[in-house]
């Protein structure tokens, strides 16, 4: 580590705790984040690893609303089914909390008052979206409406899912509130912004100059975003869900998620040393210059943890900055997007229950294909060929074989080291850097190119096995042999200290094999670890082949979850039974003007329609007061049949029927001719 630190501080992304977390999840940011830790602690430095589930936000309600049960019910679920995953995989955090958490809520409250009371943060008053039936204002995510780019008629006032635009719930065509279903109104209200602008030039400086060495995908993003200029940030919302605003008149507000997740890290950093007084003050770990701060996070959040959080930290003034930000790119399911709502995804609670005791072998592919520098995919397929060719022929075999042969020619006791032959110490020197290269690769958080280099030592001893072939040798040369079982025990040891922080579980079960209890990363690249004539524990398999059946279903499985999802997408209905033209003609669609319009009274659906039809005028009712709010087809020109007969609805004469489309959600569209025509012209 560099000099001037003196302890590292890691934390990742703190997830949603709005659902179970897949392969996605550990590869982007846990496994690579505690692959650092534990070569950090096996290096005996001071190390904190901080994690957490993030338990505001708008999905959040909106998975309760649907569920009919409360939001603290959805994160009380997922929390714990996160939680435990994540142990499950070996991911070491010291400190697991949530942001529901008292302290977190007071940590947070607090940061928010010392900026307000500072003067940092500006007071805006804006229009936002206000559905009047519900009587609340509108999150993004509660407007649905037309995408202006792609015309979806399904977008989210932030984004558009079919298309992937990022918007605003103004740029909506026709948005309705997805509470009650309303046409929203504008209305004024006031919140607090972080004025990012006035902290550009320090931003600019400290990454563009100071940081040159963060991730190309790190680096670049935050320079396309200072290039835009930055703009000042919202940082509390109109909602009943999160942290209130601690200032005078803020009733109905909250935080904005993204102030109040990244300060979770400070709050489980607290509530961690205040329980547990062996890791001091917290303090330390977030305001000494001498620590060094890394966040481990997806590039989704890339803009939150490099420009966002640290402009928060600054402007609070006691605290330090990151150091580094290694953003992993994304991770696809077999050439698919990993996506939530389609499950389309590898869930890690089911994997641990389909794969049980192979934690390790998914850690290991998701490091092997980890998304450093690009997307990456996870297959099936790879998955069992890099487990049966990788760690069970290579690693495996290898200490299968070490250990058997010892077992078996010298009964299960280090043999000692005799004279050595040029072909041992050529194999002696190709791994004698092992370490310095782990280091430097594990420094500049290269895992996946570490990893390698870990199982390139693995490759070394199954070679050094294969070619000096000690089960022949114990026929004529019980000396020889002793050497080659030593060197290769040798070997053992240090890839169960190579091996360590990425395949935790293996290690550990190796080294009982071994019977190395202490351990540390500074013995990596000797041949000392294990002394002539130490007893060794019992031989067990490493790891175990994946057949192919296993492999099918999981492949079964997930082309089930595409045929599930085919069905559930919307097609146009089948065409109906031929008509003639003679039956066509009998229809008489006319053109006319809307004239005026308004609500049946005592009917959801229902609006009632005045035609100037060119021929006297006439009304109709329609069922599309969902669709459409009265006043806004008034003046314009619709299709309508005419001979229909007349009936009530709803105590109101219909004469006619107003022609509409019938969009996939069923949202109605009425018909109108291009361009303007005579009222009472015929359509055919
Ligand atoms: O993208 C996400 O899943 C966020 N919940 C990450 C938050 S990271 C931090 F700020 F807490
Ligand atoms: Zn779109």
């Amino acid at each position: 580590m560099d000099k001037k630190f003196k302890r590292t501080t890691v934390t990742s992304a703190l997830p949603y705790a709005n659902g179970p977390v897949h392969i996605g999840h550990l590869a982007g940011v846990y496994v690579p984040a505690d692959i650092y830790v534990r070569y950090l602690r096996l290096k005996g430095e001071e190390v904190l690893f901080v994690g957490g589930s993030d338990e505001h936000g708008v999905p959040i309600t909106i998975r309760a609303k649907k569920e009919g049960i409360t939001p603290q019910d959805v994160v009380d679920r997922y929390h714990t089914l996160i939680r435990d995953s994540f142990k499950e995989f070996g991911i070491s955090f010291d400190v697991y909390s949530r942001t529901s958490s008292k302290t977190h809520h007071q940590v947070a409250s607090d940061f928010f008052k010392k900026l307000y009371e500072n003067g940092k943060f500006i007071e805006k008053t804006t229009e936002q979206y206000y559905d009047e039936e519900a009587q609340q204002f509108l999150a993004d995510r509660y407007i649905v409406g037309e995408c202006p780019r792609c015309h979806a008629t399904d977008a989210y006032g932030d984004q558009c899912e079919k298309c992937g635009s990022t918007l605003s719930p103004e740029e909506l065509i026709n948005p309705i509130s997805k509470l009650s279903g309303a046409k929203p109104v504008k209305k004024e209200t006031k919140h607090w912004y972080l004025p990012l602008d006035q902290h550009e030039e320090w931003l600019r400086q400290w990454i563009l100059e100071d940081h040159k060495e963060w991730r190309p995908n790190v680096y670049g993003q935050c320079k396309s975003w200072l290039d835009l200029g930055l703009q000042p940030r919202a940082v509390s919302r109109d909602l009943d869900w999160g942290i209130p605003v601690p200032v005078e008149g803020a009733e109905g507000k909250v935080l904005y998620v993204w102030f109040d997740a990244p300060i979770g890290y400070i709050s489980n950093t607290k509530e961690l040393c205040d329980n547990n007084p062996q890791y001091g003050n917290w303090e330390k770990w977030w305001k000494d210059e001498e620590t060094r701060l890394i966040h481990f996070i997806g590039k989704d959040n890339i803009v939150f943890h490099c420009i966002v959080f640290p402009a928060m930290l600054k402007a609070e003034g006691s605290y330090i900055i990151p150091d580094n930000v290694p953003s992993n790119e994304f991770l696809n399911l077999e050439g698919d997007k990993i996506s939530t709502s389609r499950n389309w995804a590898v869930w890690l609670n089911e994997y641990l229950v389909e794969f049980p005791n192979k934690q390790d072998t998914l850690r290991y592919v998701l490091t092997a294909n980890a998304p450093e520098t690009k997307d990456n995919d996870f297959t099936w397929k790879d998955f069992q060929a890099r487990n049966n060719n990788e760690l069970v022929a290579i690693y495996g075999n290898f200490i299968n074989r070490a250990l058997v042969l010892t077992k078996k020619y010298f009964d299960g006791k280090v043999p000692a080291l005799n004279e050595l032959t040029d072909y041992d110490k050529e194999t002696l020197k190709e791994f004698s850097n092992v370490k310095e290269k782990l280091e430097s690769l594990l420094d500049n958080f290269k895992f996946r190119d570490a990893q390698k280099e870990a199982m390139n030592l693995a490759r070394i001893g199954n070679k050094y096995l294969a070619e000096t072939e000690p089960w022949k040798l114990a026929k004529t040369d019980m000396e020889r042999t002793a050497t080659i079982l030593h060197i290769g025990l040798q070997i053992a040891a240090n890839l169960a200290i190579a091996f360590e922080p990425f395949l935790p579980f293996s290690s550990a079960k190796l080294r009982t094999m071994l019977n190395m209890p202490d351990f540390s990363w500074n013995q990596l690249g000797k041949i000392d670890l294990l002394a002539t004539g130490a007893d060794l524990g019992e031989a067990t398999l490493l790891f175990e082949k994946i057949e192919d059946d296993v492999i099918e279903g999981q492949i079964q499985k997930l082309q089930d979850t595409k045929k599930v999802n085919e069905e559930n997408e919307w097609k146009p209905n089948a065409i109906k039974e031929e008509t003639t033209f003679d039956d066509f003609c009998k229809m008489d669609i006319r053109v006319g003007t809307v004239l005026d319009c308004q609500k049946v009274p005592k009917a959801d659906k229902l609006l009632q329609f005045k035609i100037d039809d060119g021929m006297g005028g006439r009304t109709i009712v329609s069922g599309i007061a969902q669709s459409y709010s009265p006043e806004e087809l008034i003046g314009k020109q619709v299709c309508f049949i005419a001979n229909f007969p007349t009936r009530k609805l709803k105590g109101v004469e219909s004469q006619g029927m107003i022609l509409s489309a019938v969009d996939k959600d069923g949202k109605l569209t009425v018909i109108s001719p291009s361009r303007a025509v005579t009222n009472g012209a015929e359509v055919g």
